[in-house]
């Protein structure tokens, strides 16, 4: 594991656009594994300037997204597909053949984890994955105990993930306590991941994830047998470390 040191957010988003960008310009065509949350909005916001001040074309890349809630339609405002949709389809004008999300009301889940899985393959597999990590070790939306051997499946959500991500809601009652996420193996598949972490909240999540013992206790921990991948992070979320 490499692990870059930022001192901010900033310069954390800076560095992950640095990333995106190499990897967009070194490859053919190059396929994006991406999250969502608080941590990769400033990585969007500056892609998104770069489109629109003409610097980079985006024509050319395929992306996929690690985790969908389900029971929410594209339209809700708490979906992952219409986060990645205001924030990054839309002002990219990525075609839908470009952008793929779970379906979060498939009426087969376990025929949409496996058509997933297949489209990632057809695509030639995620050539770089984005993650950011919850205070409880996810990564994607694979809780603690989530099997290394996982593939593209549904889960239910602890109550941990709900109360932190109750926050994107206006009221609890419609947070959803099911998600459809990569499993790990799937994101281990990737040929590259890049770990966002900033906050202090994190700090302890990060230690584990470096520090720890690989364990499916903690789902992060799985990183460390990766022969690939980076952790971009900022002095707060790094105070822990020995
Ligand atoms: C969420 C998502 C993850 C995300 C993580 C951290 O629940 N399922 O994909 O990386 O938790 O979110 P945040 O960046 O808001 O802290």
């Amino acid at each position: 594991m490499q692990i870059i040191s930022v001192n901010d957010y900033d310069e954390l988003s800076k560095k992950a656009y640095d990333s995106f960008v190499k990897t967009m310009n070194s490859l053919e065509n190059p396929v994006f594994g991406l999250s969502t949350g608080s941590t990769p909005k400033g990585l969007y916001e500056l892609l998104v300037q770069d489109y629109i001040q003409k610097n980079q074309t985006f024509h050319h890349i395929q992306t996929f997204n690690l985790d969908e809630y389900v029971g929410l339609a594209k339209e809700h405002e708490g979906s992952y597909y219409y986060y990645m949709y205001e924030r990054f389809f839309k002002p990219l004008e990525l075609t839908e053949e470009q952008t793929n999300v779970p379906n979060g009301l498939a009426k087969d889940f376990t025929g949409e984890c496996e058509k997933y899985e297949q489209k990632i393959q057809n695509a030639g597999g995620i050539d770089l994955q984005f993650l950011g990590i919850g205070v409880n070790g996810h990564i994607g939306f694979n809780e603690p105990g989530t099997p290394f051997a996982s593939r593209t499946h549904v889960v239910e959500l602890t109550e941990s993930t709900m109360e932190v991500n109750s926050r994107f809601f206006e009221t609890k009652t419609e947070m959803p306590n099911k998600a459809i996420t990569m499993g790990i193996e799937s994101i281990m598949d990737s040929k590259e991941i890049i770990l966002l972490v900033n906050g202090e909240h994190k700090a302890e999540a990060l230690k584990q994830t470096v520090e720890g013992k690989v364990d499916e206790k903690f789902p992060a921990s799985v990183l460390q047998n990766h022969p690939n991948v980076t952790i971009i992070a900022d002095q707060p979320a790094l105070s822990k470390l020995n």
